[in-house]
């Protein structure tokens, strides 16, 4: 599962829409069911509209009527393995279990395995809202 992951994180980069950073992000979410939801950056010359890959893959399966999740990877031509942004964090933990595996990617395929807990300890959380 996670060398499946890796390598349509790596493959999907290449449909990074990312004219002003020239920076490619590829991200890949596998639900519990194992159906793979792909993600990229995607740019805009208002260059506060855009998206970062991995909140594209949550978002993307959020609105096929995914709940479940059980890994992500991203990747990047990074020098280390590619640290999600804050606000992908922020996103990506009011949908994964804190124990759920994120998979990060270098340009070289070094790979860190993060846990949810681990990417953002402390986090805001739905049950914050109602406790
Ligand atoms: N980017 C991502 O897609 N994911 C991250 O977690 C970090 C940054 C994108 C946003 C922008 O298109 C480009 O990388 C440079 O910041």
């Amino acid at each position: 599962m996670k060398d499946t992951l890796v390598k349509q994180a790596i493959h999907t980069m290449k449909h990074a829409y990312i004219p002003y950073s020239n920076f490619a992000v590829g991200a890949a979410l596998v639900t519990t069911d194992g159906n793979i939801y792909t993600g990229v950056n995607i740019e805009n010359a208002a260059y506060g509209s855009s998206c970062c890959a991995e909140r594209v893959a949550i978002f993307s399966a959020i609105a096929n009527g995914e709940r479940e999740f059980a890994g992500l990877a991203v990747s990047a031509h990074t020098k280390r393995p590619v640290p999600p942004c804050g606000a992908c964090r922020q996103v990506m933990s009011e949908f994964f279990k804190k124990d759920m595996p994120i998979y990060l990617v270098s340009e070289s395929e070094e790979v860190y395995t993060f846990s949810m807990e681990k990417l953002l300890p402390f986090s805001f959380s739905p049950t914050d809202l109602t406790d």
